[in-house]
């Protein structure tokens, strides 16, 4: 008998810059991400979301502007693609073919780029498409929305839905390099420029006390589109989004996902409202849930409990849907086939944050659907009581 132990070391480096007017031609960042002028052109596919092109109604002239003014590095291999925005783009597989028929027919190697512009959901489909051309294209992300500049497209994931499960198709890519153009963000629905403010106030909560305590300072500003305020908190929460990619699992080996508070209930929600919420919204109602269940099994204080659910309501998210409704625990109930779901997809030992503190998370590998109902009651009972509409 003879075993050959093999190790294989892998070492990713990554820019994510934070810029405005990412396209204006005089911006150097896409042009010096993409190398010098001596290499020559690389071949680049842009991808975009719809969406964006509505609002930003010249961005596809500005990109063809900026591809004409930097022609010694950037040669661009076709009109950019646009394609919806939202999940719609990852329920089915037609989106994906799409992008990889032209990374085949434009001939887009490994040395060559695709760049996805877009929201997160745009980013995930895109990267998967990507990540598995050729066993893995060049991307560039340009994150669009508040949720896929702090969090999504920062990272290190990409995927695609099937068999009504949330990115049960999906990659452990990192990026080539992100560009953040904050200016993107001022042409997004209220509920998008909300939406992502679900995730600062989630990293803020297992991991940073002072950046909680800055998005509480600055609540009314980020509620009516302050600019500066939001400029801050998709920063900061990038980079803590960052930090902790760095430092611990970034490929989730382990059992344990932390930044994944409250997205045990949230992915299960998005399913069961059939995208009706946003990843955002309902992850804000997950964060909600399990502050109440760790309030409950006596891990947070009531002060502290009170803060997080303040927090969300002032900045205008709906905390129930009637999705959360837990009839007939342990039968019936198609929320908590949520903490099955999530436990799946990572493998291992059920593994759950919870809080014992704001800017403090504990993970548990059990929770009782019993509390899990009762906090999913409180809720609904805080809905009625401020009379805030769950129809979104
Ligand atoms: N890969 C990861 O690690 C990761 C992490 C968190 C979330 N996600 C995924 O991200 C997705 C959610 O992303 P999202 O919140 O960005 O929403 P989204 O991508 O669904 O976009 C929401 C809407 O905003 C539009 N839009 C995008 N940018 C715009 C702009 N600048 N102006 C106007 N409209 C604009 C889109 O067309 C879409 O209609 C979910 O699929 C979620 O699963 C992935
Ligand atoms: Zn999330």
């Amino acid at each position: 008998m003879r075993l050959i132990q093999q190790t294989v070391r892998a070492e990713f480096h990554y820019p994510v810059h934070f810029t405005r007017d990412a396209f204006r031609p005089d911006n150097q960042i896409l042009r010096n991400v993409l190398g010098s002028g001596n290499e020559g052109q690389r071949r680049i596919l842009f991808v975009v979301d719809k969406g964006v092109c509505t609002s930003e109604r010249q961005l596809l002239t500005q990109i063809d502007t900026y591809c004409h003014a930097h022609a010694e590095v950037i040669q661009s291999v076709a009109a950019s693609i646009v394609i919806p925005g939202g999940e719609v783009v990852k329920n089915s597989s037609e989106y994906v073919d799409i992008v990889r028929d032209a990374v085949n027919v434009h001939h887009i190697c490994r040395h060559s780029f695709v760049i996805a512009i877009g929201g997160g959901a745009v980013l995930d489909m895109v990267g998967y498409a990507a990540a598995t051309s050729h066993r893995g294209v060049r991307l560039i992300r340009m994150p669009t929305t508040v949720l896929a500049q702090n969090d999504s497209g920062v990272g290190v994931k990409n995927g695609v839905n099937l068999y009504g499960k949330k990115n049960f198709l999906g990659t452990f890519a990192p990026p080539f390099a992100v560009i953040n153009d904050l200016e993107f963000l001022e042409s997004l629905s209220d509920r998008d420029w909300r939406s992502g403010l679900a995730e600062a106030v989630k990293v803020g909560l297992i991991k940073d006390a002072a950046f909680f305590e800055y998005l509480e300072a600055t609540t009314p500003s980020l509620a009516h589109r302050g600019a500066a305020a939001m400029e801050h908190a998709v920063y900061r929460c990038a980079e803590l989004h960052l930090e902790h990619i760095r430092g611990a699992d970034p490929f989730e080996s382990g059992s344990s996902r932390p930044l994944d508070f409250g997205h045990w209930a949230a992915h299960r929600l998005e399913q069961l409202t059939l995208y009706r919420l946003r990843h955002g919204e309902a992850v804000a109602i997950g964060i909600a849930l399990d502050a109440t269940y760790s309030h409950l099994v006596g891990m947070l204080s009531e002060p502290e409990w009170s803060r997080i659910i303040n927090i969300l309501l002032r900045l205008g998210f709906s905390l129930y849907v009637p999705e959360l409704e837990c009839r007939g625990v342990g039968k019936d109930c198609a929320l908590l086939d949520g903490l099955s779901e999530f436990r799946e997809h990572l493998g291992g030992q059920l593994t759950i944050m919870l809080l014992e503190g704001i800017g403090r998370g504990v993970e548990v590998h059990n929770m009782h659907p019993g509390v899990i109902a009762r906090s999913a009651a409180i809720l609904h009972h805080l809905a009625r009581e401020r009379s805030i509409s769950h129809a979104v």
